[in-house]
């Protein structure tokens, strides 16, 4: 009986993860010479977690990522995403699960220039099923939860670095993903700007959304409610973040443009 209920127990243990990485390894071949970029990455996420990723410039952070949002497949190893594992797939089937299941934000807010903010948010739902009207919705819903909804009408080069990346957060939003990954979305903002992208992203996460970002920065990555370390293509370090602090009330306390 204790046996039952303790395979029980792990199956929906298992079941719980999002992400599931077991021995994940990547070599880059670059004509004749091999990168290890992972060494051996295995970590459970469950839904809802909101984690940051450090390590120093080279740690194999960005090659994690981009397995985890499928975009590239793993030399070796498992990759289980809500409970699939994906790690065999081929290119077609990777880029169906991807704009399924993954919200992406770069540091570089990568919004196309002579397009508006809705049509930006909306051009991921051009591979789904939604018709226009139904796409034009989820846009507007995107964009109000990143508080833009006044700057719908807007281009890229009529906003602010931090507008812009909030476009972005809201395009990544659009087609309802179950995991939000985010490569150093406030490596091109300032100080004030970067809190108020966390407070964005906090709020998504209150709301039940995994989000897994990386950065260079410790009071950045303090604002997630835990924190891997990679070093050497490996997990160096895996702890919970203790006293994490609210974006909101941070932000209280910093100075405005006006100030
Ligand atoms: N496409 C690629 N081809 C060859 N080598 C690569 C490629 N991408 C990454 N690498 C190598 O793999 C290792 C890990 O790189 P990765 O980009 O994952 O590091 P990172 O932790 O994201 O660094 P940074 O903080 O500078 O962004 C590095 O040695 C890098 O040079
Ligand atoms: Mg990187």
């Amino acid at each position: 009986m204790a046996a039952i209920q303790k395979d029980s127990t792990e199956t929906l243990a298992a079941c719980s993860s999002v992400i599931r990485a077991v021995d994940l390894h990547k070599y880059y071949d670059l004509g004749g010479a091999r990168v290890h970029a992972l060494r051996g990455v295995s970590v459970k996420i469950a839904r809802g977690e909101f984690v940051a990723i450090m390590g120093a410039s080279g740690s194999g952070k960005s090659t994690f990522m981009n397995l985890l949002g499928c975009l590239d497949r793993p030399s070796s190893g498992q990759y289980f995403l809500e409970d699939v594992d994906v790690a065999n797939y081929d290119k077609r089937e990777l880029a169906h699960i991807r704009n399924q299941k993954i919200g992406f934000v770069f540091q570089g807010f990568n919004l196309l220039a002579r397009t508006t903010a809705l049509e930006n948010t909306a051009l991921p739902t051009l591979y789904s099923k939604l018709n226009h009207l139904e796409s034009q919705k989820r846009a507007t819903d995107a964009l109000h939860m990143v508080g833009l909804a006044d700057r719908m009408h807007h281009y890229p080069s009529q906003m602010s670095g931090g507008q812009q990346q909030r476009v972005a957060i809201a395009r990544a939003l659009v087609n309802l993903p179950a995991i939000l990954l985010a490569d150093e979305p406030t490596g091109n903002l300032d100080s004030r700007t970067s809190v108020e992208i966390m407070e964005i992203f906090q709020s998504l996460n209150d709301k039940g959304l995994t989000i897994i970002l990386v950065t260079h920065e410790q009071d950045i990555a303090e604002f997630a409610k835990r924190v891997l370390i990679f070093r050497d293509g490996k997990i160096r370090s895996d702890h919970p973040v203790a006293n994490r602090p609210r974006a909101a009330e941070v932000l209280k306390t910093m100075p405005t443009l006006e100030d």
